[in-house]
């Protein structure tokens, strides 16, 4: 077993670290300059011009990855998007027809979930489109067509490198629908493609500063509440972040909207209450901060995240985790990767079992 972790102490470790290639295999073939190419997806623009909505569709992880997915298709390719749970989808008669596209997204392809979403969708009419990461499941079987991700074989239960690359997957299809449509013209394609070249070497470089994760990760020892906060795209990421805490370190946390927890959550946050803050979104920045202020002012210690050569939310909280620059779409994909570190170190300091958390399996077979 030692040896199939590669030296790592853990899948989890392992696969955090197989990121930057899982992201460049991810990319392979698929893109030229201006230009994404996606073999298992035939989608004209006639075919497309009859799509009025989006539905994506998944569980957990792929759920989340399907939150940042919307943001990218509407501002893109300006179709309207819903991103629902597969197990609430199925059960409240969707507004799904042949206007339809469904978008299904699945790590394993076998959750009954999001299967039975997926069979529900077709029975409907829709057009499917699946993001998994096994070929020949059931699911890519299933679907009109199929994005795969290549992030091989994901053996911890916590997803890492299987989310960073769905995360790709909705990058690639956000582009391919708005080339398709034309709602994005080539040389802003072109723009997105190189930027997105960059991100493996660019998470790679985030895995280098993984001992000041570490470090960050001793105070989070005996903490029971946390909180992840940030708006926008940024928002989705706390959502991962928060749910790779609880689920592997067992420590309860949420992801607020930064703005909403004004609204009543507030109330929880005292000095006990350590508050991750996302703010690399550069349109919400300011607003951002403005929240951070709030929790600041409730005596919180506070994790700011950001891109490396921001030099003002350094001002607003106790600690800063840099990431490199990139376009605010792709940020994602490097933002969770420190909160993927933080998340493992806290469940090895705590003792934890960092590859079986407790309650939860890999692929969840069952309804
Ligand atoms: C389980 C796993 C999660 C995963 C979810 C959806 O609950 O523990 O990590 O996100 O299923 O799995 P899927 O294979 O459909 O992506």
């Amino acid at each position: 077993v030692a040896a199939e972790k590669g030296g790592y102490e853990h899948f989890m470790l392992k696969e955090i670290h197989e990121q930057p290639r899982a992201l460049k295999d991810t990319m392979l073939g698929r893109l030229e300059e201006e230009r994404v190419v996606l073999q298992e997806v035939d989608l004209t623009l006639d075919q497309l011009a009859q799509i009025n909505k989006v539905y994506i569709v998944a569980c957990g992880t792929a759920w989340h990855a399907g939150l940042v997915g919307k943001t990218l298709i509407e501002r893109w390719a300006h179709l309207p998007v819903e991103v629902d749970i597969a197990s609430e989808f199925r059960y409240r008669s969707p507004l799904v027809d042949e206007h339809t596209l469904v978008v299904v997204v699945s790590q394993s392809g076998e959750t009954a979930d999001t299967l039975a979403a997926l069979r529900e969708a077709k029975n409907r009419g829709a057009r499917v489109v699946a993001v998994t990461n096994v070929v020949g499941s059931t699911v890519s079987r299933e679907a009109h067509d199929v994005i795969f991700t290549w992030a091989g074989p994901e053996i911890a239960v916590a997803s890492t490198k299987a989310y960073t690359t769905q995360l790709e997957g909705m990058v690639l299809l956000g582009l391919y629908l708005a080339q398709v449509k034309g709602t994005l013209l080539s040389d802003k394609i072109g723009g997105i493609i190189n930027a997105l070249k960059r991100i493996p070497a660019q998470v790679q470089e985030i895995l280098d500063q993984e001992s000041l994760i570490k470090e960050l990760a001793k105070s989070f020892v005996k903490v029971e509440d946390a909180f992840f906060i940030g708006r926008s795209l940024d928002w989705a990421v706390a959502m991962e972040g928060s749910l790779k805490l609880k689920e592997i370190s067992y420590i309860h946390a949420e992801a607020y909207a930064a703005g909403e927890l004004k609204h009543g959550t507030l109330a929880l946050i005292t000095e006990d209450t350590p508050v991750i803050a996302l703010a690399t979104q550069r349109d919400v920045f300011d607003k951002t901060v403005s929240n951070v202020k709030e929790v600041k002012a409730r005596d919180a210690k506070v994790i700011g995240l950001t891109y490396k050569g921001n030099t003002s939310l350094v001002k607003s909280v106790d600690h800063v985790i840099y990431i490199p620059e990139t376009l605010d779409e792709l940020a994602p994909i490097l933002t969770v990767i420190p909160l993927q570190l933080l998340s493992y170190y806290v469940s090895v300091a705590r003792g934890c079992d960092v590859d079986k958390p407790r309650n939860l399996a890999k692929s969840v077979t069952v309804e």
